[in-house]
């Protein structure tokens, strides 16, 4: 081999060894969080009228979107707990009797939150709906998910710990700009809980902020641990009490015995929503259901299987380093056997995305501690980078994982674009002061359908 051909089988080797390397994205934005919006903030604002409607929000009111779930907040009165809708603005014929509730949290006491299930609809057909008294009426739209299906297309967005800072506004803006169908969102919702008293009248302005997307389209919750707002100190001892007063999700419909856990079929993606902060050890509720559920994943009909939870089971970042852990020794294996295509997971925040990597085969004497390539294994992706209060996570463990392939230290959000059974696009983008910029992207093959194609890069 000449002296040339030498040259370029160094330049291959190089190539070869770096296209292995992760990548620790050097991008730095302005690093100090910035402040929670002020009360007078625009995306706070009451609707006009009195007694109007607030805080409008969609879920999903079955296993499949044939229902959905109107919640919504009336401050001074009761009103009533009925929805109008129809498919045009002008002819709302039908109405749902939906149920109310209330909550005081501290010397806190909630206005009347409604929640509302519209029933029989059909699949990928757009409802208008109505909710209010007279001049106060307010009118919203969704679509209903399209049936599932092995090659119904379907665009995610990827939210977590959001909060209500104007980079929480910056994210969801451009959210907004990117045009998702859905969200599937990992928890940590409006950091009330950061406020004296977990103050929850930030429970009320979150949900103003965010209706201008969610009273449009879905959101999937998932619980964080700012959902907890369990404090003894001042009385409050029953966990998730705010979140589950405001936030139905369809568990029974998913066999479930508790809102924090249960799962979803839109177009061609199944999805399972764990809960980091219920327990999940043998034997709980959780952990049988999760062993049933996989259990009743049908490939050919949703080839995706996408798992939602809070607290990472992969992070090599050192804030809340090794937190998922126990759920990861917990779980993993049955992940990696049903062949899971995608974690995702908040908590840290900031952005990270794995290879295609597992760690299960340590049994505390064998030192197979190393998490290995694996292409039954799931990308973790982490998406806690919403642009809450408590600001961005930036100290990477170093060197950076094998299983690690991109990470930074920025806010931002992903999508999630499912073109078929085998194929969907993913792109994360970061806030950047403004634009909407695509910082990493990559195609994700179907664990299902394409079981031996390493889409690692
Ligand atoms: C939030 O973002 C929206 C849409 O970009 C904008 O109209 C609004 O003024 C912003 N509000 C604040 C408080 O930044
Ligand atoms: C709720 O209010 C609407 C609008 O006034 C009315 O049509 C409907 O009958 C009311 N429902 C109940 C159960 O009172
Ligand atoms: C609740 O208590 C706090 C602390 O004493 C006080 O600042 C706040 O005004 C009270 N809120 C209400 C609604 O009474
Ligand atoms: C980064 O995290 C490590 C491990 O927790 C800690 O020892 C170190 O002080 C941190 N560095 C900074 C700059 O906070
Ligand atoms: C699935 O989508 C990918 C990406 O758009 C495309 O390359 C592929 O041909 C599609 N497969 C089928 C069977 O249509
Ligand atoms: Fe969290």
């Amino acid at each position: 081999m000449g002296a040339l051909g030498l040259l370029a089988l160094a330049v291959l080797l190089a190539t070869a060894a770096e296209a292995q390397a992760g990548v620790t994205s050097l991008y730095r934005r302005k690093m100090e969080a910035t402040a929670d919006m002020p009360l007078d903030a625009d995306v706070f604002r009451v609707p006009t009228g009195y007694n109007a409607p607030q805080q409008v929000h969609i879920t999903l009111g079955d296993q499949t979107g044939t229902a959905m779930t109107v919640s919504w907040v009336t401050p001074n009165e009761l009103g009533n707990s009925t929805v109008t809708y129809g498919r045009s603005p002008e002819k709302m014929e039908m109405s749902a009797e939906g149920r109310h509730t209330r909550y005081d949290y501290f010397n806190y006491t909630s206005g009347f939150i409604h929640h509302c299930t519209l029933k029989n609809l059909k699949h990928g057909v757009k409802y208008y709906y109505a909710m209010g008294f007279g001049h106060t009426v307010r009118t919203f739209w969704f679509t209903a998910p399209p049936k599932p299906g092995p090659d119904a297309p379907f665009k995610f967005g990827l939210i977590g710990d959001l909060g209500q800072t104007f980079d929480s506004n910056s994210t969801l803006s451009h959210y907004e700009a990117n045009g998702g169908d859905a969200v599937l969102f990992v928890g940590d919702l409006s950091y009330a809980d950061t406020y004296p008293l977990h103050d929850n009248n930030r429970w009320d302005t979150w949900a103003r902020f965010v209706e201008r997307s969610v009273a449009y389209q879905p959101w999937l919750w998932t619980t964080g641990n700012h959902e907890l707002d369990y404090e003894p100190k001042i009385g409050e001892t029953v966990p998730f009490k705010p979140f589950t007063h405001r936030y139905p999700t369809p568990y029974l419909a998913a066999g479930s015995t508790e809102p924090f856990w249960y799962s979803v079929k839109i177009a061609s993606a199944h999805i399972i929503v764990l809960a980091s902060y219920s327990s999940y050890g043998k034997y709980t509720p959780q952990w049988a259901w999760l062993k049933e559920e996989l259990g009743r994943v049908d490939r050919k009909t949703t080839p995706w299987l996408i798992v939602l939870m809070h607290s990472p089971w992969y992070n090599s970042n050192n804030y809340h380093y090794m937190e998922g852990e126990t759920m990861r020794v917990q779980f993993e294996s049955w992940l990696v056997e049903a062949k899971v295509d995608l974690v995702l997971a908040g908590h840290v925040h900031s952005y990270e995305r794995s290879r295609r990597f597992s760690n299960i085969e340590y049994d505390i004497i064998n030192n197979k501690a190393t998490p290995v390539h694996n292409l039954d294994a799931p990308v973790y992706v982490n998406i806690g980078d919403g642009g809450n209060i408590e600001g961005i996570a930036n100290n990477f463990t170093m060197p950076q994982p094998g299983y690690s392939a991109f990470r930074e230290g920025s806010f931002g959000h992903a999508t999630l674009e499912i073109k078929n059974r085998t194929h969907a696009y993913y792109e994360w983008h970061r806030n950047h002061d403004g634009a909407k910029a695509v910082a990493d992207s990559s195609w994700f093959t179907n664990r299902y359908w394409m079981p031996t194609h390493d889409d690692s890069n």
